[in-house]
């Protein structure tokens, strides 16, 4: 049957690692729209118009863009040049928010986003903003969350425990901060499942968000 699955979350909640995993348990594609927004803020930076937010949505509108929805490829693509691990960077990560507060692109990519739900027979969506705006009406929608501290423990153990704990923590929280001004991925909105991981590890994190799916 026909199956979309819709899952919000803030930085480091374990957001990506879980919905790929559960769309390889449910036979779903997975779509990670953090990594279209990491995308766009990429070729803004290269095309050097970050700080013009009209050359931002145009290069948005002419963005050739390429995203793996395979949950065991992981590869995004823009024009001829591979930038799946370039969009990781701590650079975009200080950018992203540039292009993810401005409301024009945030449209172009819902619309984006939407058809490429629709497009799927069974997908897991996940991001920011897809159990409120990009698809309200999927069949399960869930916010995973957990405690600050949890989330900055494990952003710290993804970067290689690279960056000192206090500069992380504020690059996380102010990332997040900046975030909220648009959309709101702290609180579940009506008829969204919470599940909380901070006292989870990933396979009961896993669990707890099919159990959700089921309900
Ligand atoms: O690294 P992290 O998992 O926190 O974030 P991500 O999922 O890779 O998303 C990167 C950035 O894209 C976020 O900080 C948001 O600014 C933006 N984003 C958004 O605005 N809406 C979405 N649906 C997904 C991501």
């Amino acid at each position: 049957a026909r199956l979309v699955v819709a899952v919000d979350g803030p930085s480091g909640s374990g957001k990506s690692s879980v919905s790929r995993e559960i769309a390889r348990r449910l036979g779903a594609v997975y779509l990670d729209t953090g990594a279209m927004y990491r995308a766009v803020a990429w070729h803004c930076q290269h095309q050097g118009v970050l700080d013009d937010p009209e050359a931002v949505v145009a290069a948005v509108q002419d963005i050739d863009l390429v995203l793996s929805v395979d949950p065991d490829l992981e590869r995004v693509v823009v024009g001829t040049e591979d930038i799946t691990e370039a969009i990781r960077e701590p650079g975009i990560s200080a950018v992203v928010s540039v292009v993810a507060t401005n409301r024009a692109v945030r449209e172009l990519l819902v619309a984006r986003q939407r058809a490429e739900i629709e497009s799927h027979r069974r997908i897991v969506a996940e991001g920011r903003d897809i159990t409120t705006v990009v698809a309200p009406d999927a069949d399960a929608r869930i916010l995973l969350t957990a405690s600050a501290e949890a989330r900055t423990a494990r952003r710290s153990a993804q970067m290689g425990g690279t960056v000192e704990a206090g500069a992380l923590a504020e690059q996380v929280s102010g990332r997040d901060a900046k975030d909220s001004t648009v959309v709101d991925f702290m609180t579940p909105a009506d008829g969204v499942g919470l599940v909380d991981s901070t006292e989870l590890d990933l396979p009961a994190t896993i669990e707890a968000m099919l159990a959700e799916v089921e309900r």
